[in-house]
């Protein structure tokens, strides 16, 4: 198995059930442009994300680690127009981006970036005594997962969905004596949810253009 045949699996089920979209492509092309890294979601995993906040009935998402917008948009589109998506992000660049990028996409009215540390945004959102989020995608720097995922609980209700990116990054999770802060935040991350009886959780591994990775999917229960 190699990287070549993923990135062909990739084309061949974003060419047949994503499609091609220019304001999606242009999201990417205005991201590379501006030099952002070439870490967004795949399409085809964009998609997934759309179809859970469908799936949710989401009318509230909240995102942690916005890039250029990519999952952004993928994730404002399944919102109802009076929806809200709120994303986070620490690099001014990226953030200015994203905002060209939602607005683009005509979502200004529904999707809000919000410059700062995650965890000072999230703790922010706290204070303002924000109504629960029905979904959390959860894709910024790593050794934060743990904290991140706290305080995304700290904002949901039951049946809220979290989701949490880049748990697998070509299989380091399984080396418990990893000394890589990504790997044990990732690894405290599964710790936190195993321990927590409000959380009914999986990951699952994955193969694709963005290599041997995976997601964690999180249900916060009645
Ligand atoms: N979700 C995006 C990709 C996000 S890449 C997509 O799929 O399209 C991770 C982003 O998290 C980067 O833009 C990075 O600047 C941001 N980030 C890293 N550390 C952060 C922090 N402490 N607080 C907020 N954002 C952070
Ligand atoms: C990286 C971050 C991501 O969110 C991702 O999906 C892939 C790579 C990174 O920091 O390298
Ligand atoms: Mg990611």
């Amino acid at each position: 198995m190699s990287q070549q045949q993923w990135d062909a699996v990739d084309a061949y089920f974003s060419d047949t059930l994503v499609g091609h979209d220019p304001v999606l492509e242009g999201a990417l092309a205005a991201s590379a442009a501006a030099g952002l890294p070439p870490i967004a979601v795949a399409p085809n995993q964009g998609k997934l994300l759309h179809l859970l906040a469908l799936a949710q009935g989401a009318r509230r998402i909240l995102e942690v680690g916005t890039l250029g917008g990519y999952s952004a948009i993928w994730l404002a589109r399944a919102l109802p127009a009076d929806g809200r998506l709120i994303t986070l992000e620490i690099d001014p660049a990226h953030a200015e981006v994203a905002r060209r990028n939602l607005k683009a996409a005509g979502l200004e009215q529904v999707a809000e970036v919000r410059l700062g540390r995650a965890a000072d945004s999230l703790a922010a959102l706290e204070r303002e005594g924000a109504a629960p989020f029905d979904l959390v995608f959860i894709d910024a720097d790593k050794p934060g997962n743990p904290d991140y995922f706290a305080r995304a609980l700290r904002l949901s209700r039951p049946g809220t969905l979290i989701i949490v990116d880049n748990v697998v990054r070509g299989g380091v999770v399984a080396d418990a004596d990893s000394t890589d802060p990504s790997v044990i935040g990732t690894r405290r991350l599964h710790d936190l949810i195993a321990a927590d009886p409000r959380v009914s959780a999986t990951s699952v591994q994955t193969v694709g253009t963005k290599g041997y990775d995976g997601f964690t999917l999180a249900r916060v229960q009645g």
